[in-house]
């Protein structure tokens, strides 16, 4: 089984889907790092591009798209442990880069912690600049052209 019967799509804000991708971020970003959801966070996120992959009714991946002028920041890329290493986080991430190259965007931007930055190199990202620290571990910062 690949990510072939893995279906991407939009999801709407409030929905029970993007409940779903709530508790995925949890289990797969938060939790590990012993951080806690912030309520406030849902209400900021109500005007970003909120992303799943579907095994089924199953949400096993899920990544959020912020608009910033002419870039767009992709964040909160996660996928269900035993979904891992198969292009369930490559195929979402091919998807947005189409939805925001046909809104117009020339550029996405990203944050990638260090234990991901392999992944965005295989689909073309390159690293911007030294590291830092966010949410106490270490990260580098990432982009990618969209236009030709
Ligand atoms: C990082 C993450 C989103 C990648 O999604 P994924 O579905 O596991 O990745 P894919 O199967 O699509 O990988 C595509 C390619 O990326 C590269 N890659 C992915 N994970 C990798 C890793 N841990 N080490 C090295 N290369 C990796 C490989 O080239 C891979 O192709 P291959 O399996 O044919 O060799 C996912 O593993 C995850 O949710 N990790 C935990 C949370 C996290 O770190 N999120 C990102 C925060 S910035």
């Amino acid at each position: 089984m690949g990510e072939d019967v893995i279906q991407i799509q939009e999801v709407v804000w409030g929905s029970s889907e993007y409940v779903q991708t709530l508790a995925l971020r949890h289990e797969i970003l938060r939790r590990p790092l012993q951080l806690m959801f912030d309520p406030m966070v849902f209400d900021a996120e109500r005007s970003d591009i909120h992303v799943s992959a579907k095994f089924g009714d199953w949400v096993v991946g899920c990544l959020i798209l912020t608009r910033n002028d002419k870039r767009v920041k992709m964040r909160q890329v996660a996928v269900a442990s035993e979904w891992q290493r198969k292009g369930v986080g490559a195929k979402m991430v091919v998807f947005v880069e189409g939805l925001a190259k046909n809104s117009g965007f020339v550029e996405m931007v990203l944050h990638a912690r260090d234990s991901a930055v392999p992944f965005y190199l295989s689909l073309g990202y390159e690293v911007v600049g030294e590291g830092f620290e966010e949410v106490g571990i270490p990260h580098h910062a990432m982009r990618r052209t969209l236009v030709d």
